[in-house]
């Protein structure tokens, strides 16, 4: 059976072109993630998620405890075939939504009590339990339980969150144990505290996991303060295994962090802001609900290959918009995903090329240029 590995095939400055293996398939990195939380992929057949060029989804531990429940997903054969995705799935571990999500949270030494935003009943996750219904669930690539305070918070807040969560870490891989050809990734906290954050990789390197994310940015603190913390954050992580920057993000941010080092993305932006009528594109934002729209018989983006580009105007998708038929979120959606996908694409080529510095600086000027 394939094990779960990680091979670096290119660099080019601090980026890196790699692979991830594992027994469900490859995962070209840098990666971004489109998000199927609650066992879906927001008005996207799973299949149309491949078509962009995805490799792998996110799922989400809180939501799917919740909804429909681990051991019930666990007995229909587990999240794949219950959502009919049979590529890699990454999960996240619960502890980051109860924090944003849940009602009268309990945050204790063993892990949190909360109430369900579902239905207010009342659940308790620990690193064990999180680990148990990761398993249930049949993810691929688990993520250890950890925790974080929204920014900006107090030097001692941040300090203590973080020791928390790696005492979390330790229990998350007793708890994991050993299982050939799934992988297990350490959460790096420590906010904007660049010897915290050092404090938590070293603690982190210390237990080993087959991959280190970098959590508690994109929480509230801004890019150019994300980013000075990116200048040294993935540079204290191992340097042989896969990087992955937790919930981010815009375009931007991607093509920022991917020159300072990071291999892994996962963000809701593509999916949600595509159901409001947000395009992503190569210009910037484009809102199809603006009435500029209204008579425009050009594509969205011409040079797109997707569906919504080849097929449809930006008139027809100003309509059904404005009138709220389903077919916008999944053509939007389909597009915003296919963008993004496209964008890791011309990333992982130019640093296979050497020349990421300077696609970066044409991703700049097309956006600066503005919508056609
Ligand atoms: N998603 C975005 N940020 C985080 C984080 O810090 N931890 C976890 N578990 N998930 C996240
Ligand atoms: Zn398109």
């Amino acid at each position: 059976m394939t094990r779960f590995s990680y091979s670096i095939l290119a660099r080019d400055g601090l980026a890196r072109r790699g692979v991830i293996s594992t027994p469900r398939g490859e995962i070209r990195t840098p990666a971004f993630m489109p998000v199927g939380t609650a066992a879906t992929v927001k008005a996207m057949l799973p299949g149309s998620v491949r078509e962009t060029g995805a490799d792998i989804l996110l799922g989400n531990t809180y939501h799917l405890m919740l909804r429909p429940g681990a051991e019930r997903i666990a007995r229909l054969g587990g999240l794949h075939r219950f959502m009919d995705w049979d590529r890699p799935i990454l999960t996240d571990s619960g502890g980051f939504q109860v924090m944003s999500l849940s009602e009268l949270r309990k945050l204790t030494e063993e892990g949190v009590r909360f109430r369900s935003h579902v239905d207010g009943s009342e659940h308790m996750l620990t690193p064990e339990r999180s680990m148990e219904i990761q398993r249930l669930l049949g993810s691929d690539i688990v993520m250890c339980f950890d925790e974080c305070p929204a920014l900006p918070a107090d030097r001692e807040r941040i300090v203590e969150s973080m020791r928390l969560s790696m005492r979390w870490a330790r229990r998350s891989r007793d708890a994991f144990g050993d299982r050939p050809g799934h992988a297990l990734f350490g959460i790096q906290q420590g906010g904007l505290e660049e010897d915290m954050r050092g404090e938590s990789a070293e603690a982190l390197a210390s237990i080993g996991f087959d991959g280190y994310a970098i959590g508690g940015l994109a929480v509230g603190e801004g890019q150019e303060a994300m980013f000075a913390c990116l200048d040294y954050a993935p540079g204290q992580l191992p340097d042989d295994k896969p990087r992955y920057l937790m919930g981010v993000g815009k375009p931007d941010d991607i093509v920022g962090a991917v020159q300072r080092g990071v291999d892994m993305f996962d963000c809701v932006l593509p999916s949600r802001s595509g159901r409001t009528g947000q395009a992503l594109t190569r210009f910037g934002a484009v809102n199809l609900k603006n009435a500029r729209h209204r008579d425009d018989p050009r594509p969205l983006d011409p040079e797109c290959t997707c569906p919504c580009c080849t097929r449809y105007s930006r008139a027809y998708l100003h309509h059904v918009m404005r009138s709220g038929e389903i077919i916008s979120s999944m053509l939007l959606t389909w597009h915003n995903l296919h963008y993004y996908q496209e964008l890791m694409q011309g990333l992982r080529d130019a640093i296979e090329a050497g020349t990421l510095d300077a696609f970066a600086e044409g991703f700049h000027a097309r956006r600066a240029e503005g919508d056609m």
